[in-house]
């Protein structure tokens, strides 16, 4: 019979006494996680708040925990710190809970109603370039604002162009207040103000269903508070008010940075790539030429996709996270009792050279036929994740990317700042990203928004 090892015997330190090692992970965890792999190999231990945690790192760890294991793994444990700032959501429910929540919200975000989208993305989206003009900005601030604007608009059903700028304002108050480490709910801590915030986004949602119900025809709805208003099942089961306003704000929080970093690292590498530039370009030209650029268009654009898979692989917006374990599971010769963490990472599985060919080089190429480097391994390339919680907005959020990009090719040039001497040595891009900006200039005479 196979002997396996206890988990207590893989490689890696339980830290100091009680903080284990705490600090460092909160203080750079993609540091940190880059430091052990390399220190330990792709499997490691460490305690992180009191609690013993596994990382497993590479397609068959991700399989095991996303996909053969997924059973015996509690996605509520895994994302539980989330849950004072946006209540019972669908990131956090596991099981028969989170099959019934998926089954209502799937149709908000697929089919049919992604194409509903389309043109209020677009406008908002000309709305904000157009104002851009000639000079420098700041990359990653400037897309948080623009996918904050969509998302407003489109999940908490904002109407006009100052609800969308409240609603984005509470918004970040919410956030912010959820980054406080004491969550005293007083007014004038963080905190506090986070959650007097959530109070006003609360009574604003609540007001918006209201109407909604009142004015009736949900299903003929152009937004996803609309779509998620009149969703019903074939058993009959609905989305009650309480859980379409948490569902809400946990889409916000999942599709808003997310979906600005992503833009932010495609803008950054088109930068140090001219050649890519111009390729993208042509394609354009060639598919969309002289037309308003319509929904049809983005699915031709094979080029455009695999520079966004590029960025998704060199710069996950998630890159590492974490699942309970419910039930003891095996590992690499290791058995990991439940009561443990387990984290599996992205970002390094996006950097392993038995995947990905020179895996440090931006070449969108390797995506193309016959290259196609994912598909050594169903689980190489996960930004959106995969499984059961796998990313209920990734069509959405790569229709938006596509929007912002084909409208930033079409109608303006750029060079970046700082280059890549200044990340590349330093394995902690999402830090770096709040650096970095770009200097844009009109492409002229096209300029047609
Ligand atoms: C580039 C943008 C995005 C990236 C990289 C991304 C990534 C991810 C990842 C990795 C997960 C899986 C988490 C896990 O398994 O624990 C996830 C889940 C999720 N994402 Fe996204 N996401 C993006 C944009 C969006 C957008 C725009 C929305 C909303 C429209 C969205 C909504 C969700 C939801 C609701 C879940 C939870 C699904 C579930 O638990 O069943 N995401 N996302």
């Amino acid at each position: 019979m196979r002997q396996l090892k206890s988990a207590e015997e893989m490689p890696g330190s339980y830290g100091l006494p009680i903080l284990g090692e705490t600090l460092e992970v909160f203080r750079d965890l993609e540091l940190y996680i880059w430091r052990r792999f390399q220190q330990h190999g792709s499997v490691f231990k460490t305690s992180v708040m009191g609690r013993k945690r596994a990382y497993l790192i590479g397609p068959d760890a991700n399989r095991l925990v996303l996909v053969e294991q997924a059973e015996h793994m509690s996605s509520r444990i895994g994302w539980h710190f989330l849950e004072s700032t946006f209540g019972n959501n669908i990131l956090l429910q596991d099981g028969e809970e989170h099959r019934l929540t998926r089954r209502l919200m799937y149709p908000a975000f697929h089919g049919k109603a992604i194409t509903t989208y389309f043109d209020t993305i677009q406008n908002i989206v000309q709305d904000f370039l157009k104002d851009w003009g000639q000079g420098t900005i700041s990359l990653n601030s400037s897309f948080r604002q623009l996918t904050l604007m969509v998302a407003t608009r489109l999940f908490l059903g904002s109407q006009n162009k100052s609800e969308v700028e409240q609603t984005s304002q509470w918004f970040t108050q919410l956030l912010d207040g959820s980054m406080a480490i004491f969550k005293w709910n007083v007014p004038f801590t963080l905190y506090g103000r986070g959650q007097n915030a959530r109070g006003k986004l609360v009574a604003f949602l609540r007001e918006a269903i209201a109407q909604r119900i009142e004015q009736g025809n949900l299903e003929q709805s152009k937004d996803v508070l609309g779509l998620l208003l009149a969703a019903v099942d074939e058993d009959g089961n609905k989305l009650s008010e309480a859980q379409i306003i948490n569902e809400a704000l946990l889409l916000l929080f999942a599709g808003h940075e997310t979906t600005a970093s992503l833009l932010t690292w495609v803008i950054f590498e088109l930068g140090n790539h001219p050649e890519w530039r111009e390729r993208l370009r042509e394609e354009q030209l060639a598919v969309v030429g002289n037309n308003p650029l319509s929904l049809s268009h983005l699915k031709q654009l094979p080029q455009l996709t695999n520079v966004l898979k590029e960025a998704e692989r060199l710069y996950p917006p998630v890159y590492a996270y974490n699942r309970g374990v419910l039930k003891d599971i095996e590992y690499a010769g290791y058995r990991i009792p439940a009561g443990w963490f387990v984290t599996i990472s992205p970002m390094l599985t996006h950097r392993l050279p038995e995947l990905y060919t020179d895996p440090d080089r931006f070449d969108p190429d390797r995506f193309a036929p016959p290259r196609e480097e994912n598909k050594k391994h169903p689980l190489a390339l996960l930004g959106f994740g995969y499984g059961s919680h796998s990313c209920l907005g990734m069509e959405f959020a790569q229709m938006e990317m596509k929007i912002v990009l084909s409208t930033m090719l079409r109608h303006y040039d750029w060079t970046v700042k700082p280059d890549y001497s200044a990340i590349a040595p330093v394995r902690q891009p999402s830090k770096a990203k709040d650096t970095l900006q770009a200097y844009i200039k009109p492409l002229g005479s096209n300029l047609n928004i």
